[in-house]
């Protein structure tokens, strides 16, 4: 069966209070809202429909710079939820296959999960399925309110909910699995009769149940998946649960973490067996870190890096878009970006790439070939590359390409003059 995926990111996200972010692109360790939505889906759906609006060319780029198969559906004005999967229906007139629909401010769910979820709707031979949870704190979800014998009635929003209706802890993930050719012509009866005059997406379920359809819930066991992000203090805590989730994973692969409390690494980082990630260190993006290594404390990887086995990556270290290959030291003080770096390489403390001109804003790439030692306090300023074995005297700073097993030095000649001192404290 064909699915295909809508994904909600046209809301202004008014509660996260920023004027320069749209919602679904504030970031969880290096990588968008939207972007963990639509890498869990890309999968397993034959085409991604995003929702846009409120910031929707910035939207759009992100999509088209990071998801090519994606594409964006522009909605505006943003009537609601329900309002914004109506936007699709011009595409998918003839269509006959699945749909699932998410929002983009909900990136803590699994791929496996949704796996399940579509498994659980088809086995059913279900028209409508909605994901719901149980919340201890259900306040701001929409409450799923059940017939007497446990059928699915309708769901209802928080601001239009009764105090009874409140008390219902059993809530509307915001995920929905569609027979589209059985829901689609709900979109285009869908009332603002409710407390924020919109179209409500929710309203769906009770239509269907008018219909006569086939209605259902699947009840989510591990809440946090659906947990969405609506303001601040959600995104903190969502980073966390995130967070949690992958040093876990580390740990049972062979990876020790010292300080899981300290420590945070992005679910797009590949870590090797017997690496040791020290404590206060913070790993974001794409990484992929090798066997036997030492990583910390206090090392910060910004994503497109590359560490092979048995390197170290010492204390206050950043690394950036960078291969290190095994067996070589960057111990402490330095940064690293755009780099390649050989085998056996030694980086003396306080060595700095300079890859970034301020005046050209042009980014350029740093190589040391296999065995160089680079002196510390240098300075390597980019486009350079250190040939093979080469050495780089303390404090250089290298402007030209150095050439295999020579020795390169910028220093001015050492002078000592005796007694010095004692000449100024007899004047
Ligand atoms: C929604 C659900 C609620 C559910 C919760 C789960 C509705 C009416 N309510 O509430 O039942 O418990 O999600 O997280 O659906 N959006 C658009 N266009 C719009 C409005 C919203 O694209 O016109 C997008 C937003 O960008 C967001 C998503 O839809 O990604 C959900 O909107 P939001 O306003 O956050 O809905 P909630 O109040 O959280
Ligand atoms: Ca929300």
């Amino acid at each position: 069966m064909d699915i295909k995926a809508v994904i909600l990111a046209a809301g202004k996200g008014t509660r996260m209070k920023s004027e320069t972010t749209p919602k679904v692109l504030h970031e969880i360790m290096g990588k968008s809202l939207l972007g963990y939505v639509l890498d869990n889906v890309k999968n397993f759906v034959s085409e991604e429909f995003v929702i846009v609006g409120h910031h929707a060319q910035e939207v759009e780029n992100y999509v088209k710079a990071n998801y090519s198969n994606a594409r964006t559906v522009l909605q505006t004005p943003q009537l609601g939820t329900g309002h914004a999967v109506s936007m699709v229906c011009p595409y998918l007139e003839d269509y006959e296959g699945t749909v699932l629909i998410l929002c983009g401010d909900t990136p803590l769910i699994k791929e496996d999960t949704l796996r399940a979820f579509i498994d659980f709707h088809t086995s059913k031979n279900s028209d409508l399925t909605v994901m719901s949870t149980i919340f201890d704190n259900p306040t701001n979800y929409g409450r799923i309110i059940r017939e007497n014998d446990n059928s699915l009635k309708c769901i209802v929003e928080e601001k239009d909910a009764n105090a009874e209706q409140k008390a219902i802890k059993e809530v509307n993930a915001g995920i929905y699995c569609l027979n589209w050719s059985k829901i689609k012509s709900a979109f285009s009866q869908l009332k603002t009769n409710n407390a924020q005059g919109e179209y409500y997406l929710t309203d769906i379920i009770s239509w269907g149940k008018e219909q006569n359809l086939n209605v259902n819930a699947y009840i989510l066991e591990d809440s946090d998946e659906i947990y969405g992000i609506n303001s601040r203090l959600n995104l903190a805590q969502a980073t966390k649960i995130m967070n949690k989730r992958n040093l876990e994973k580390y740990m049972i692969n062979g990876v020790t973490i010292v300080d899981p409390d300290s420590t945070w690494i992005s679910e797009d980082t590949e870590i090797g067996q017997d690496t040791i990630i020290y404590p206060a260190t913070y790993i974001e993006g794409k990484n992929k870190i090798g066997k036997n290594c030492k990583i910390g404390p206090c090392a910060h990887l910004r994503g497109g890096v590359e560490v092979c086995d048995n390197v170290k990556v010492g204390n206050f270290v950043e690394v950036k878009k960078s291969k290190i290959s095994s067996n070589t030291n960057v111990g402490h003080l330095s940064y690293i970006g755009d780099s390649e770096l050989g085998e056996h390489v030694n980086i003396g403390a306080g060595t700095i790439t300079a890859n970034y001109n301020p005046l050209t804003k042009i980014k350029s790439k740093t190589v040391l070939k296999d065995n160089v030692k680079i002196g510390s306090n240098s300075v390597l300023v980019a486009p350079v590359t250190v040939e093979e074995g080469a050495n780089v005297g303390a404090g250089g700073i290298i402007t030209k390409d150095v050439s295999a097993w020579s020795l390169a030095i910028t220093r001015s000649p050492l002078k000592i003059v005796a007694d010095w001192v004692k000449m100024q404290i007899s004047k």
